[in-house]
């Protein structure tokens, strides 16, 4: 039987789901709203129509893409990696780091993929709960005393926290990455456009620290799968060494390199959708018996009463959000994506009635 053969560890993991039904409005998985503008399309077609070296593998090193998000960030073209989604980048980062059994510090609730990939891996995960009392806020006090006691290799700090939306102070960063020397300390930034805080600069003070960022969220492309890091260049070679070659598609890499250079538009899009969220928490504290946890993101974590009913009924609606059933840490909590005045208007009628 191939199951025999399987790495026990595998055999206990199902295949990551998304939600394949049908919907009105998709406010479940933290994407933007908008299709790409007219004009980006018209390029991107314009592109297609000049020849499009297809038949060639693209650029190994995203060379002209990292130029650009260089240029943007006032760091050297060196200091970044590409990776197929930010995804790919945890993957990397922990394969760099992390020998059989080595400890990698994980925030509970928070992004799924930091302990599934410590694990494949072959690393061990341990995890901090983030406590709801205190509106899921990291204790970065715990995290330094508890990567010191595992001697962890790998902390991994999400802000703004996804699911939860809270936000992890640049001091409190920089504490860590202070105290935890011997430790790489890996800022998931993937909303971070949303919080407009960034930690880009602790990484000329501190060679242990790696930023996550990616264009899946405010840039509205997930679709593209491209995201990077920015950490010190030394850092940045050893991803380098790791990720796979060729692992940004030719087209992702046109694609994510015209959209950054009209980064006005989206800049808009990204403010319009601040003021939203702003709209949605106002709206969604005044139904009874809501809890609305404050969030930076571009989405919003509620607790409700019978979540799971709740998120059943949206969907009959045709309205999908996330919902973590009764999870022991997120018990009867929906995580709603924020969207456009149009979207997010359907969906507090439909709670209201709910
Ligand atoms: C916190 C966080 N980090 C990373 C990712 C991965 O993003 P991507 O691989 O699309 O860049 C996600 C996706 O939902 C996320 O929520």
């Amino acid at each position: 039987m191939i199951k025999d053969l399987v790495r026990p560890e595998i055999k206990k993991f199902v295949p990551y789901e998304a939600n394949q039904v049908p919907y009105r409005i998709k406010l479940d998985a933290n994407e933007g709203p908008f299709d790409l503008p007219v004009n980006i399309r018209e390029k991107v077609a314009e592109f297609f129509l000049k020849g499009t070296d297809l038949n060639l593998y693209p650029d190994t090193d995203s060379i002209m893409l990292r130029k650009e998000l260089a240029s943007y960030w006032n760091v050297n073209y060196k200091e970044i990696v590409v990776g197929t989604g930010s995804d790919q980048l945890i993957q990397v980062i922990i394969n760099v780091f992390v020998e059989k059994g080595d400890k990698v510090i994980c925030p509970c609730p928070s992004f799924g993929m930091y302990k599934i990939n410590t694990i494949i891996g072959g690393g061990t995960p341990v995890e901090i709960l983030l406590k709801r009392e205190n509106d899921f806020a990291y204790d970065i006090d715990e995290f330094i005393d508890v990567t010191k006691k595992e001697k962890a290799k790998v902390v991994f700090l999400c802000t703004p926290n996804n699911p939860t939306g809270g936000l992890i102070s640049i001091e409190d960063i920089e504490k860590i990455a202070t105290e935890c020397k011997d430790t790489v300390i890996v800022v998931d930034e993937a909303y971070a456009e949303f919080s407009k805080e960034t930690a880009v600069s602790l990484i000329y003070k501190y060679d242990n620290v790696v930023i996550l960022r990616t264009f899946s969220k405010a840039y509205g492309l997930a679709g593209i799968r491209c995201g990077y890091s920015i950490s010190c260049i030394e850092m940045a070679e050893e991803i380098r060494k790791v990720k796979p070659p060729y692992n940004i598609s030719s087209l992702s890499q046109y694609i994510a390199k015209l959209v950054f250079e009209e980064r006005k538009l989206i800049d808009d899009q990204i403010d319009y959708l601040i003021e939203q969220r702003e709209y949605l928490v106002k709206e969604l504290k005044t139904i009874n018996d809501v809890h609305v946890f404050p969030s930076k993101a571009n989405y919003i974590l509620i607790n409700i009463p019978d979540a799971q009913k709740v998120h059943e009924t949206l969907m009959e609606k045709g309205i999908l959000v996330r919902s973590f059933g009764k999870a022991p840490v997120l018990g009867d909590c929906i995580r709603i994506s924020v969207g456009t005045k149009e979207q997010n208007d359907i969906l507090l009628k439909e709670l209201k009635n709910i």
